[in-house]
C-alpha cells in the first residue's frame, strides 16, 4: 500500500478494493480526477466527498473494453453513442475503443471527424477509436491527435496489395494493428460448398481453419515488418491463442483477446437461439469452448473484450441466413459475468485484469488500474442476484445470447475521473461527459 502526505483530496472512495491483484481494505484518494493516494482508511487524506463500499460491495477499477461497436451515423437505429455508452456505464466500463465498420466506413480523417462529433456530443464514458484501412496511408500520420489507437483490419483487407505498406506505416507511427482473424478464401470456399446456408450451420460456414490460417499468415507478415505492434481480437479458438504465444516467443510484439461468448457459449445455441447466436467468428462446438475458458483461467490471453455488436432484434430474427447480421451486445454483462465466475471459484481473481489493466496496457492508457497517477475510474460491484434479460438492456439491441443467466454480482456505482457517473442504475452525468482520450505518443 502506498502512502502520500497529501492532506486533502477531492474525494475518498473507501472499502475493499482490487489493488495489485488482491482485495485490500483501503481509502482511495482522488484529486483532480486522478488517483492521488491509496492508504489505510485511518490515515486517509481529508476530503469533502466520500463514497463508501459497504460489506457486500467491492471496488474494482473501471473496465476497459478495447473492442466495441457504438454504431451511430447511418446506423443510429441499431445503437448510438448515448445508448452504447450507457451500456458501457451499466457494465462498469469506463473506456471503450470503437470500431470503424460504420455506415459510412470510417477510413479517412474527414469521416472520423463525423464520428467524433457524435461521440463528443453524446458519450457518457471515455473513448478512443480505430480507423479502417485508409485509402490514403499518409492520413495515418495525423490520426493519433484525433484519438485513434490503431487500424482495424477485416478479412477482405488481407487480400490487399497494400497490406505490407500499411503495416510499415503503422510501425512508423506507433499505431496498433488490430486483426479480425478469419481467412477470406477459406470462408468463401466453405460458403460455396454449403449451397443451402442455414444459421444452425454458421460455425461450419466459417470453419476453425479460417481463423488458424489467418493467424498464421498474419504472423508471417508481422515477422517481415520491423517494429509493428499487432493485436488479434476476438480469438475463438485456443489453437489461435497458442499461435499468438508462439509469435511472442519469436519476439513479435503481438497480443490477443477473446470474448465472454467464446469462453461460455457453444454452437448448439445456434439451434436454440438461431440468428441471435450468429456472430463472427462463430460460436464453436463445446470442446473448443471449454479450452478457451481454460485459456482465460490460465491467463494466457492478454485481454477480454466484448465485441459489443448491437443490431435490432427484428434484424436478428430474419429467416434468411445471409440477411441476419452477425453480433450481439455484450457491454452490460461482461464484468458481472466475470465477477460471478470468480465468486464461484471458476476463474482466478486476476482475471479482473484481463478486462481492465490488460487492455489498458495494450492501448497505453493511464486507466484500468487502481494505482497512483491513474485516472480515478472506479466501479463498485455488489453481491446481489440478478437475471440477464435482453429487454432490460440499455442498448438498443434488446436481446442477448446470455438470456436467463443468473448472476451473483451487479454494478452499482461507477466513477469516471473522480465523478460519480452511475449510481444504482441512475446516470448522474450529462451526455458528452465522456472524453476523447488520445493515445500517448509511443512512436
Ligand atoms: O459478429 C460480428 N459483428 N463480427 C464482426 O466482425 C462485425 C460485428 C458487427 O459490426 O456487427
Ligand atoms: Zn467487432
Amino acid at each position: 500500500m502506498e502512502e502520500r502526505s497529501l492532506s486533502r483530496v477531492d474525494l475518498i472512495v473507501e472499502g475493499k478494493a482490487y489493488v495489485e491483484g488482491r482485495f485490500i481494505e483501503c481509502a482511495i484518494g482522488i484529486d483532480e480526477g486522478i488517483i492521488a493516494s491509496i492508504t489505510k482508511p485511518s490515515i486517509a487524506p481529508r476530503a469533502e466527498h466520500k463514497v463508501i463500499a459497504k460489506g457486500n460491495e467491492l471496488i474494482v477499477p473501471g473496465m476497459v473494453d478495447m473492442h466495441v461497436h457504438m454504431r451511430g451515423l447511418e446506423e443510429s437505429y441499431k445503437e448510438d453513442w448515448l445508448t452504447g455508452t450507457m451500456s458501457a456505464l451499466r457494465g462498469g466500463v469506463t473506456f471503450i475503443c470503437d470500431m470503424p465498420n460504420n455506415k459510412p466506413f470510417i477510413n479517412s480523417i474527414s469521416r472520423l471527424k463525423m464520428k467524433l462529433d457524435e461521440a463528443r456530443a453524446n458519450a457518457l464514458v471515455d473513448y478512443g477509436f480505430y480507423l479502417g484501412f485508409p485509402e490514403d496511408l499518409n492520413e495515418l500520420r495525423q490520426v493519433k491527435g484525433l484519438g485513434v489507437y490503431g487500424v482495424k483490419l477485416y478479412p477482405d483487407d488481407y487480400r490487399s496489395a497494400r497490406l505490407y505498406k500499411l503495416l510499415r506505416v503503422c510501425a512508423e507511427e506507433g499505431l496498433l494493428v488490430v486483426f479480425h482473424a478469419e481467412d477470406p478464401d477459406i470462408v468463401d470456399s466453405a460458403m460455396r460448398l454449403h449451397k443451402v446456408r442455414k444459421v444452425e450451420k454458421h460455425h461450419e460456414l466459417r470453419p476453425e481453419a479460417a481463423e488458424h490460417e489467418a493467424v498464421r499468415k498474419l504472423l508471417l507478415a508481422l515477422s517481415e515488418v520491423q517494429g509493428v505492434r499487432a493485436h488479434f481480437t476476438h480469438l475463438s479458438l485456443v489453437e489461435s491463442i497458442r499461435q499468438v504465444i508462439y509469435g511472442k516467443m519469436q519476439g513479435l510484439s503481438v497480443t490477443c483477446d477473446t470474448c465472454p461468448h467464446y469462453m461460455l457459449l457453444d454452437a448448439s445455441l445456434l439451434t436454440k437461439l438461431k440468428g441471435i447466436a450468429k456472430v463472427n467468428p462463430p460460436l464453436r462446438p463445446h470442446s473448443y469452448v471449454r479450452e478457451v475458458f481454460n485459456s482465460v483461467k490460465g491467463m494466457i490471453v492478454d485481454a477480454i473484450s466484448t465485441d459489443h455488436a448491437p443490431h435490432l432484434l427484428e434484424e436478428k430474427l430474419r429467416s434468411s441466413y445471409d440477411e441476419i447480421p452477425p453480433g450481439f451486445p455484450g457491454l452490460e454483462v461482461c464484468l458481472p459475468l466475470l465477477m460471478t465466475l470468480i465468486d464461484k471459484g471458476d476463474l482466478p481473481l486476476q482475471c479482473i485484469d484481463l478486462y481492465s489493466k490488460g487492455p489498458a496496457r495494450i492501448l497505453g492508457l493511464g486507466k484500468g488500474s487502481i494505482s497512483i497517477g491513474f485516472d480515478g475510474d472506479l466501479v463498485i460491484v455488489r453481491k446481489e442476484k440478478w437475471t440477464i434479460r435482453g429487454n432490460e438492456l440499455a442498448s438498443k439491441a434488446k436481446f442477448t445470447p446470455f438470456e436467463g443467466w443468473e448472476l451473483k454480482w451487479k454494478v452499482v456505482k461507477v466513477l469516471i475521473r473522480g465523478v460519480l457517473a452511475l449510481d444504482e442504475g441512475e446516470v448522474k452525468v450529462g451526455k458528452g461527459y465522456g472524453r476523447l482520450i488520445k493515445p500517448l505518443d509511443r512512436a
